[in-house]
């Protein structure tokens, strides 16, 4: 008998579609599955104001194929020079859906993040006031802070003084890579979510480093040991809903990838569906995919959960294309490492 499986369409609330060529080859490779998606605003210049964000916006939607349905949820770039009130007219318009915090020097395009905490202050106090969510890369940049630890210290000395400084903040901390992340997130209320990758749900830093270097699985945070993944995987298929899918696809060009100084970045917004329905299967939760990718999120957002539905069907393999091929060049899809069996039909 063939298994199937109908569950509310699904968003991705951490995506990068970049812009230009770009923008236009991945798009459709997450709209084919996923109603909406929180987009990122790490381009190069950043997404930091009201009027920057409407026109990425429409840039986004200008390069939505015909006949293809999808909502960008349009993010701003925290900088020291946010304007409080153009964030609260970004919101009230309902343009902004969230800010991203990312610490100066952490990640991708991330130099115009923040470095003093102080002075964006009144920016997140205004947040807290209006119950716009503030979405964090969680990591420490301090040189001596080894990268395995930098989320967890990155907990101690960043964050939980800020929500403590902040009472009402409402907190996504971004794909979170371990269990000191799980942990702080189940020890507090409902003010604070977490996001969760297909990749962090697979790999863990043996898939990057043994037997050669694997620039395709080479991410921000990066993948942690073992004990970590299988805690990111307890949480996700718990039906704890604070944690909830943001992909964090992050298309960059091969060149970009395997280079001796590479991006950081895994692109899993083709096979993600598929990708998740394995690991739920072999986590025995199954039942449990549907709010982890469709209804978790949504609820964290003060959003309805969408109405339409997809039905991912079990049959003998799934293939998708190895690459997707961009105007800029071609970007590798995220290879999981094992067989996917789940079809995915709108
Ligand atoms: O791996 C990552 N890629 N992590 C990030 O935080 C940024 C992203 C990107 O923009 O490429
Ligand atoms: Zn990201």
């Amino acid at each position: 008998m063939t298994q199937t499986l109908t569950i509310r369409r699904p968003d991705d609330w951490h995506l990068h579609l970049r812009d230009g060529a770009v923008l236009e080859a991945v798009l459709p490779e997450t709209a084919r599955h996923f109603a909406r998606a929180i987009i990122m605003p790490n381009l190069v210049p950043p997404v930091v104001t009201g009027a920057q964000a409407a026109a990425y916006r429409d840039r986004i939607l200008a390069a939505l194929p015909e006949g293809m349905a999808f909502e960008p949820l349009m993010t701003l770039y925290l900088t020291e020079d946010t304007d409080p009130a153009d964030v609260a007219a970004a919101h009230a318009s309902g343009l902004v859906k969230a800010l991203k915090l990312y610490p100066a020097g952490a990640t991708t395009n991330s130099a115009s993040g923040v470095t003093d905490f102080d002075k964006v202050r009144p920016v997140l106090e205004k947040m807290a006031e209006i119950g716009l969510p503030l979405c964090v890369h969680g990591e420490v940049t301090d040189h001596d802070i080894d990268i395995f630890d930098r989320e967890a210290v990155f907990i101690d000395r960043v964050l939980d003084p800020i929500r403590r400084a902040t009472p009402g903040l409402r907190v996504v901390m971004e794909h979170i890579t371990t269990s000191d992340g799980v942990d702080y997130v189940k020890s507090n209320n409902a003010d604070l979510g977490a996001t969760i990758t297909t990749h962090h749900l697979i790999i863990n830093r043996n898939h990057i480093l043994v037997g050669g270097i694997k620039p395709h699985y080479y991410c921000l945070p990066v993948a942690k040991r073992e004990s970590h993944r299988l805690a990111l995987r307890a949480a996700a298929t718990s039906g704890d809903a604070r944690f909830f899918l943001g992909t964090d696809s992050a298309p960059h060009t091969d060149p970009n990838k395997e280079s001796a100084c590479g991006c950081a970045g895994c692109f899993t917004a083709t096979n993600t569906m598929s990708c998740l329905a394995e690991v739920f299967e072999e986590e025995g939760a199954l039942d449990r995919l549907e709010g982890f990718a469709a209804l978790n999120g949504p609820a964290f957002y003060r959003l309805p959960a969408n109405e339409a539905t997809i039905t991912l069907t079990r049959g003998d393999a799934v293939t998708y294309p190895d690459k997707i091929e961009t105007g800029d060049g071609p970007v590798t899809v995220f290879d999981p490492g094992f067989p996917l069996h789940w079809s995915v039909s709108a």
